[in-house]
Parts: C-alpha cells; structure tokens; sequence
C-alpha cells in the first residue's frame, strides 16, 4: 500500500476558526482549522448539497447552515440527527510547516 501525501497549506496561513476552500484533485473540498487541530472534509453537505463554508464549526464539527445537520470532522459521522449521511473526511498531517491530505491506495 502507498501513501501520497498532498500539501493544502501552510500553517500559518490558516487563522484559527478559519474555513477555507481548497481543490483537491478537481474535488471541491475545506480546510478547517478548530481548537489548534486541521481538518479536510468535503465542501459539500452531504444532506442536500448546501455549500458547508457558510457552516458553522465548534467542538471539531460543522453544522450546515441549511437544515442545521452536525458533522464529526475526524470521523465525517453525522451527529445531528444521528445516524444522518456521513460527510467525507480525510486524514490530515503537519509535515514541517505544511498541512497535509494523506492518501492511501
Ligand atoms: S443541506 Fe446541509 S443540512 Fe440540509
């Protein structure tokens, strides 16, 4: 198995709190920052397709500002209402001064 990982930024590009879009591979995708912790998570909420940068993050999760469904940010679980559909996540790194996607295949 390999490991490619993909730099998004840099960290201190990104200011706490921030949700910022990123293309990954011609997928649309965010970059979070919450509670000192990088996230990589779909731009879109697998709900009904609501663009999740108006979202809200805290407690390393993101709400959707459409119907207000929470999603787990390490894991993608939806929490609110659970059992809802997953978000998609990805596995981030620091290496050096650069956030990371890691990619497995
Ligand atoms: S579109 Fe995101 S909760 Fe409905």
């Amino acid at each position: 198995m390999g490991v490619t990982y993909v730099p998004v930024a840099r960290v201190g590009e990104i200011k706490p709190g921030e949700v910022k879009p990123i293309e990954l591979g011609g997928r649309e995708a965010l970059l979070v920052e919450n509670g000192g912790n990088y996230y990589v998570c779909d731009r879109l909420c697998p709900h009904e397709g609501v663009d999740l940068r108006t979202g809200v993050v805290e407690q390393a999760q993101i709400r959707c500002a459409n119907h207000g469904y929470r999603f787990d940010l390490a894991t993608g679980a939806c929490t609110m209402p659970p059992g809802g559909p997953p978000l998609t996540v990805l596995p981030v790194e620091i290496r050096g001064e650069e956030i990371c996607v890691k990619l497995e295949w």
